[in-house]
């Protein structure tokens, strides 16, 4: 079943601010995120490239400490914001996985397949 998931722009409060969300995939439950740089919105599925688990250390928490890159909490591969590309790290060349989105004024819809 096609699962719709709608979060508000406003909950994005100042650059790489991170939104978490849940989803089924394959009767799997999976997370993605949504992360705002530098005024524009990327989607991605909450997932390492280097083995199946997912990137934040605490609940939404995706960067490392100059908020400039995506962290992975279990060996440290870092990220692009921008491209999801791991450019360090045992997956370095390896993308994040993107999730499809379309946008409004005021809202980032994602549209998951099951
Ligand atoms: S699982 Fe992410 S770097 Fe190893």
């Amino acid at each position: 079943m096609a699962e719709c998931i709608e979060i508000l722009k406003e909950q994005f409060l100042h650059d790489s601010a991170t939104v978490k969300f849940y989803f089924a995939m394959n009767n799997k439950k999976k997370s993605g995120f949504v992360v705002k740089k530098d005024e524009q919105f990327f989607v991605y599925l909450n997932e390492c490239q280097h083995l199946e688990v997912e990137l934040d250390w605490q609940e939404n928490e995706f960067f490392e400490e100059e908020k400039k890159y995506i962290v992975c909490a279990t060996h440290g591969a870092l990220y692009e914001p921008s491209s999801g590309l791991c450019i360090s790290g045992p997956c370095i060349g390896a993308h994040l996985k993107k999730i499809a989105y379309t946008e409004t004024s005021d809202k980032i819809i994602i549209n998951l397949e099951d």
